[in-house]
Formats: structure tokens, sequence, C-alpha cells
């Protein structure tokens, strides 16, 4: 059983310069492709799940889920929730056995992002859990948006280095994304990261940095943030794309099958791939 907070492991990664990769799990092919991996690649994993997760798949069965697969394996194994805007989310997550909390209070005033941050920071770190939040404005792409468009939306809304060392000072915080230059949701990697931003915002604040959107950025500018400072890998959008598209092939191929294992099994494994090339890339294969 290695069912573990995201607190050493990110605390590591830090110090040895890495990244973790932290994926969104939506259900029970993805959440074994996410585990099998990183166990294949010896590497420590978040997984976390989201509002509309816990929604779609039951709180309970998301906990349930990973904690058999967990025990499963000698890697150490988080359960982290992703962009809780929800107060009352981080108190039934907590309860209901996650390792790990985000408040996303990023499109509140800075005042009441602060208040309503350290309201869950108090609960959490009463039960040891560790809490991420958000700072600045990740932001989301619509089906429509023209790249250089969103990337110019995107400079308007990222994080401020004097602010969010203050924001982590107020709040307690231990891990924070800040807005560095992604956007979530990109089927192709466009992004190009404030890597001078992130620096200083490490340099201010200390703590461990989160990088959200990270399908949209590429090899290289995953790199050049690592370098600068991100310690927490956020891939959801990659794993959606090559999983669904694997399950459009089998179906285009073999019309009349229905048993859905031959359907999902195949997009599992195409999910594999994705998240062992992401895990090498953190820099974060062999890591346990
Ligand atoms: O919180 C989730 C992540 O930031 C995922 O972003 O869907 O662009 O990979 P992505
Ligand atoms: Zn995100």
């Amino acid at each position: 059983m290695s069912f573990v907070t995201t607190k050493e492991m990110l605390k590591e990664a830090q110090k040895g310069r890495y990244a973790i990769g932290a994926f969104n799990a939506n259900n029970m092919e993805i959440i074994q492709a996410i585990i099998e991996t990183a166990e294949e690649e010896r590497a420590p994993v978040i997984l976390q799940a989201s509002q509309g997760a816990i929604k779609y798949a039951g709180l309970d069965m998301i906990v349930a889920m990973v904690k058999v697969m967990a025990e499963k394996v000698k890697i150490p194994v988080a359960l982290h929730l992703d962009h809780g805007t929800d107060y009352y989310q981080n108190i039934k997550c907590l309860r209901a056995g996650f390792t790990s909390l985000m408040y996303d209070g990023s499109k509140l005033p800075f005042d009441e992002n602060v208040k309503m941050t350290k309201k869950v920071v108090e609960m959490a770190h009463a039960c040891d859990i560790p809490v991420e939040a958000e700072l600045g404005q990740i932001g989301k792409m619509g089906d429509s948006d023209e790249p250089g468009v969103a990337l110019e939306k995107v400079k308007e809304s990222m994080a401020v280095p004097e602010e969010a060392a203050k924001f982590v000072e107020l709040t307690g915080i231990d891990f924070l994304a800040a807005a560095v230059g992604t956007i979530h949701g990109c089927r192709t990697p466009f992004a190009k990261l404030d890597i001078p931003r992130i620096e200083k915002i490490r340099e201010l604040s200390g703590v461990p940095l989160v990088l959200h959107g990270a399908s949209g950025a590429d090899d290289q500018e995953i790199r050049k943030g690592i370098s600068a400072g991100i310690c927490k890998i956020n891939i959801d959008t990659r794993i959606r794309m090559e999983f669904s598209q694997k399950m459009r092939q089998v179906i285009k191929a073999n019309p009349q099958e229905i048993d859905p294992r031959k359907i999902l099994g195949p997009a599992k494994e195409a999910a594999k791939e994705i998240i062992r090339d992401r895990i090498k890339v953190f820099g974060c294969k062999g890591k346990a």
C-alpha cells in the first residue's frame, strides 16, 4: 500500500528538480492506466479528480478505485481534488480520504480568494493534508478560439510574482498554481511559458509550483518550466484525446463490436502510452 499525500512527493521533486505528473482520473480504465504506467516506470504519481469527475463517477467510487489500485503497487500514489471551486467539496473530499486538496478561488477578488483558501488550509492542515490554490486566471480554450488570440488574452491574466508571494504567506498553502502562460484544453501544444515570471514566483514564494493546462505545452516548454520551479504538472486533455481517438478507431474498424472491453481496453492502452511519454518528459521516471 502506498497511498500518500502530495506534500513529501512535491518537496522531493522540488529538491531533485523534476516534476510529478498529476493526471486526471475520469473512469476506471483511466485510473488503471495512470497507476499501471507509473508503476511500470517507477514514478511517484498523482491522480486528480475534478468536481465534474466526482459528479460523474461518485466520490466514494473514485476513492475506492484509487485505493484498491494503490494497494497493488509499490510506488507512492496520491489522490488530489482538482479545481475545487466549492469549499464544501473540499470538506467532502477530505472526509472521503483524498490525500491532497485544491481550493480554486481564482475567479474571486484577491482578498476573498485569500479568505476562502485560508479556511480550506486550516481545515486540511488539521488533518495533515496539503492544499494547492490558484492565482491569476489560467482560462480555458473554447472550440472556436484562435491560438494567437488565446495567447494574447492569457498574458492579461497571469499571476503577479509579488502578489503570489503575499498570497502564499497569507494563506499558508503548500503549492501554488500560478497562471504563467498555459490555457486549459489545448489540443495542440502552442503555449509559451513566461519563464522569468515562474522563476520570480518561485524565488519569492518558496513553494513548489503547479503547471495547469499542460497539454498545451510542448516538451521544450515543459523542461524549461521544470528548471524554473514547476514541480507538479497537470494533464487531462491529452489523455482524453488519446483515449477517445482510440475508441473511435476501434468502433470504425469494427462497427458491429458490442463488447465494451474490446473498445475500452485498447483506449486504456493508448492512454498508457501518453502517460508514459509525459512521465519521461517530466523527469520523474525512476524516482520511486
Ligand atoms: O486541472 C487540470 C489540468 O490543468 C489539465 O489541463 O486539460 O489542458 O491538460 P489540460
Ligand atoms: Zn487545471
